[in-house]
């Protein structure tokens, strides 16, 4: 039996415990918030921007990813470009000559995906306004998923992976592109002075948005390292967990997949 000066301990225990969860929850509301409106707000400008400021290097890194996907594998089924913002991969992936199925471009900002408007050309994608964490289709129903450069930006990462998770078939793959931190000193140093003093400069003055180019270094800085997120993706359900790093680890690709059912 406890004593009551147990009682009062495991009482302000749990205290604490609801109040982290509220401040979570009221941080990742905030998160969610500001990421919507600053894409929005820049939404016009962001295809030149990422042209400009990767220097061309991120239609390369799509097409790394999309390899991962596997969609060769179910050509006529049903994909998901996940935040998709203005639609660069579903438009990639459409664009395979042997590619028969479709694509679901989701993204709750609205702008970006009118901005990515021109990209449909009678292609078979689906924009769909949608959350990440609340994704419109029923279970399973996913021959693959892809996000790219997108993850990081959601506000509760491992909710994110468990929704994909749920909507894959078994046997499809999740492929998540993002930016991650080089790991070679030298190569950190001048990324470093690039991403924090070079990428703010020139995005704010284009975009006309005050912070989402300084939010774009601080949100890599947070996000966790090509371990972890791989870590994570088991935790959240996924097998054949591997991951590469893209241009010195400026980049990475992680892949996962929705374990194959046996039903025999
Ligand atoms: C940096 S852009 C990437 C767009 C595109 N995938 C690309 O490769 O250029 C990030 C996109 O993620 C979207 N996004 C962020 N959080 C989201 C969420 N919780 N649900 C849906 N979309 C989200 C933003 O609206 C934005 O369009």
């Amino acid at each position: 039996m406890r004593g009551p000066g147990e009682f009062s301990r495991v009482n302000r225990l749990a205290d604490f415990e609801a109040r982290e969860a509220s401040a979570a929850a009221a941080g990742a509301a905030v998160k969610r918030a500001y990421v919507q409106r600053m894409f929005s707000d820049i939404a016009p400008r962001y295809d030149l921007l990422n042209r400009v400021l990767s220097l061309g290097i991120d239609r390369y890194w799509r097409r790394v990813a999309l390899a991962r996907l596997g969609w060769e594998r179910d050509a006529a089924g049903t994909f998901l470009d996940l935040c998709a913002g203005t639609l660069d991969v579903a438009r990639v992936l459409t664009a395979r000559k042997a590619f028969r199925g479709r694509v679901i471009g989701a993204d709750f900002a609205e702008p970006m995906l009118r901005a990515g408007k021109s990209k449909l050309a009678g292609r078979p994608i689906a924009p769909v306004v949608a959350d990440a964490l609340a994704l419109p289709v029923p279970d399973g129903s996913l021959s693959g998923a892809i996000v790219s450069f997108g993850i990081r930006n959601v506000a509760d990462l491992d909710a994110c992976l468990r929704e994909v998770h749920r909507a894959l078939r078994p046997g499809a793959r999740f492929v998540i592109l993002e930016f991650s931190t080089p790991r070679v000193p030298l190569v950190r140093a001048v990324y470093h002075a690039y991403f924090h003093h070079v990428l703010p400069r020139i995005g704010g003055l284009v975009s006309g948005h005050r912070t989402a180019y300084t939010y774009l270094p601080d949100s890599v800085k947070n996000f966790p390292e090509t371990t972890v997120l791989a870590a994570r993706m088991q935790a959240a359900g996924y097998v054949d967990v591997s991951w590469r790093a893209l241009t010195f680890g400026i980049a990475a690709v992680h892949v996962g997949e929705k374990q194959q059912t046996n039903n025999r």
